[in-house]
């Protein structure tokens, strides 16, 4: 049992919460969408001032919140990849300040596993082994989740996120940023039989590559494609109805890979994480595919889809109580594969 502060700055939210265990006590999510909407998409620079800007109070805040005195808390987490540097280095820095400050343990966390441990925050009587689909702005993975720490990649895209796929379709449609909320509600006044558009089937194994990667690029393309041909022949774009084809497509796409993965590894529960768990038509199709095959789908609780910091001190509360630890020296990184996250602990004693 632990209570675990933990920060995360690692892309477009400032976040603080404080979790016991897998209970949230607090948590705040300073959102700066509406600072990057007016160009469109993050901007890093942008990001890490006004994460500094924020800080402060979102932790003032998270404590208020969870009424707890320092005394109470017993450790320290931040993000610290992957994710933007300048982000990340503001929350991180802010974590370290408290753990000297406040003598606790200091925990820096992988913010993947931080979207898998969402999912704790739900369903707290959940335990591996079970497969985890990350989709994210970043990231499209099939995770095997073998224990805290342990992970092994079967998955992955081999080009856009399937997140990444929603924000540039919104963009192409003239919907603004985020992409994938926009798209979500639109779809839901859409014929998602409308247009007809590729799953992004790719070749198997070999080349380093692994048996359930998937590739976004493609449709994201005969989107644009599907557009350019309407403007051409001077239709008016049935916005809602691209919407929906291209949110169902995906679905069916991300449905597909995750039932194979988890009926081939003999893992009956799928857990999904990052911001487009939040999506409706994925939810729908992915929960009716895995009841055919007698197989559990969890997804975290809608607002902890979506970057927030409950999801990252969740993780670094099952770490503290195993005994990790990171060490002060511990710096940030743009790019961390999950399957390196134990490189981020030493063993107490
Ligand atoms: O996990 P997240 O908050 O940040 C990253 O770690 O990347 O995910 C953000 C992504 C964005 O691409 C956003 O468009 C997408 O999640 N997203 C959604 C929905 N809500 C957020 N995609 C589809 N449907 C949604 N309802
Ligand atoms: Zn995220």
């Amino acid at each position: 049992m632990a209570i675990v502060l933990a920060i995360e700055t690692s892309c477009d939210e400032t976040a603080v919460a404080i979790v016991n265990n897998r209970q949230v006590e607090s948590s705040i999510i300073a959102s700066q969408i509406p600072v990057h909407q007016q160009y469109g998409g993050v901007v890093p620079e942008v990001a890490s001032r006004q994460h500094l800007e924020t800080i402060n109070h979102a932790i003032a805040q998270a404590m208020d919140q969870a009424k707890l005195s320092w005394g109470e808390i017993d450790g320290i987490a931040a993000t610290c990849a992957p994710g933007l540097v300048g982000a990340l280095l503001v929350g991180l820095t802010a974590a370290k300040t408290l753990a000297i400050l406040h003598k606790k343990p200091f925990l820096g966390v992988h913010h993947l596993e931080g979207h898998i441990y969402a999912t704790y925050l739900s369903e707290p009587s959940l335990e591996p082994p079970f497969l985890s689909l990350l989709v994210s702005g970043g990231h499209t993975s099939l995770i095997y989740v073998k224990e805290c720490g342990r992970y092994e990649t079967l998955g992955e895209t081999r080009d856009d996120a399937a997140g990444e796929a929603f924000d540039k379709v919104a963009r192409l449609l003239n919907l603004g940023y985020p992409g994938g909320p926009v798209i979500d509600k639109l779809a839901q006044q859409g014929d998602p039989q409308a247009f007809t558009l590729p799953e992004g089937k790719v070749s198997l194994p070999g080349g380093g590559y692994h048996r359930y990667d998937g590739s976004f690029s493609g449709l994201k393309t005969a989107v644009l494609r599907l557009v350019q041909q309407l403007e051409k022949d001077g239709k008016e774009v049935p916005v809602a109805d691209v919407a929906a084809s291209f949110q169902q497509t995906v679905a069916r796409s991300l449905t597909k890979r995750a039932i194979a993965c988890a009926l081939d590894y003999g893992l009956n529960t799928i857990a999904v994480g990052g911001g487009v768990a939040a999506n409706s038509g994925l939810r729908k199709i992915l929960q009716a595919a895995a009841a055919e095959h007698n197989l559990r789908v969890l997804f975290p609780p809608m607002k902890f889809c979506t970057d927030n910091a409950a999801m990252i001190a969740c993780a670094a509360a099952e770490h503290l109580s195993l005994g990790h630890t990171s060490p002060m020296t511990l710096g940030v990184e743009s790019r961390l594969a999950l399957t390196q996250v134990m490189k981020l602990y030493q063993s107490a004693g």
